[in-house]
């Protein structure tokens, strides 16, 4: 199976004939680009082999809510994939579990899949493994509340601890599988999801990308930093086959 590459550019980069720019350099089957909302159509445009995704989505279709974007609109622009509560939304603009599972359910409605973000503050990981499993866990079993059973078809999680993001200090292969693997059990057996892709996602480098997607319970990778070099990032996609 192609291993999926996800580049979340987040805030950057901060015009859009960069944006293009880049998306035709990484433009790759397997890859799915995340730019920031307003360069969307210029970069759906550019990408022939891979896919759009898009960083959040909201969870109303339309009516009084200042700044939001639907899934609806999204599917319009070719959005195949939405990031949702990645750890950065959850920490500048207080995103919760429930406003999470309540997007994951709006994406399934407009025919986007979801990844799903969870992971754990250091605090937690300091705990030690059985309390960073309780931890992200609780993460899903609260969201996947909001996503109705006919909607539960394929969705990707995405493990991300924060301490690993962007901090160059990655998980270790091991401990990252056995997260990933049991993210998408939990929402195989426990919550009857039919089709769950598990990514890993921090610190993920040209380096090291290959290490992860060696490992069989990994299905891909969540690159924020390296998404934006290109030379590193086709790397990080060769690796992967
Ligand atoms: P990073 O970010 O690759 O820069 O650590 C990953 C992410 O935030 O998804």
């Amino acid at each position: 199976m192609l291993k999926l590459i996800v580049a979340n550019w987040k805030l950057n980069p901060t015009v859009e004939k960069e944006a293009v720019r880049l998306a035709r350099a990484v433009d790759t089957k397997g890859v799915v680009l995340c730019p920031p909302f307003p360069f969307l159509a210029a970069v759906k445009g550019r990408v022939k082999k891979g896919v759009l995704g898009a960083q959040d989505v909201f969870w109303e279709g339309s009516g009084a809510y200042t700044g939001e974007v639907s899934g609806e609109m999204l599917h319009e622009l070719g959005a195949k994939y939405a990031i949702v509560g990645h750890s950065e939304r959850r920490m500048h603009l207080g995103e919760t579990d429930e406003m999470v599972g309540k997007k994951c359910a709006a994406a399934l409605r407009t025919r986007i899949t979801p990844i799903l973000c969870v992971g754990e503050p250091l605090a937690v990981r300091r705990k030690g493994t059985a309390a960073v499993l309780r931890y992200v866990r609780r993460q899903l079993a609260v969201a996947v509340r909001y996503i109705p059973k006919n909607l539960r078809r394929s969705i990707v999680v995405a493990y991300e601890p924060i301490w690993a993001i962007g901090t160059g200090i990655p998980c270790h292969v091991f401990e990252a599988e056995r997260m990933v693997k049991a993210c998408a059990a939990f929402l195989v057996i426990k919550e009857k999801f039919r089709n769950v892709h598990g990514l890993y996602g921090g610190s993920v480098s040209g380096q090291n990308a290959k290490s992860y997607l060696d490992a069989e319970y990994i299905d891909g990778l969540l690159v924020g930093g390296a998404s934006l070099r290109a030379e590193e990032f086709k790397k990080i996609v060769a690796a992967g086959r």
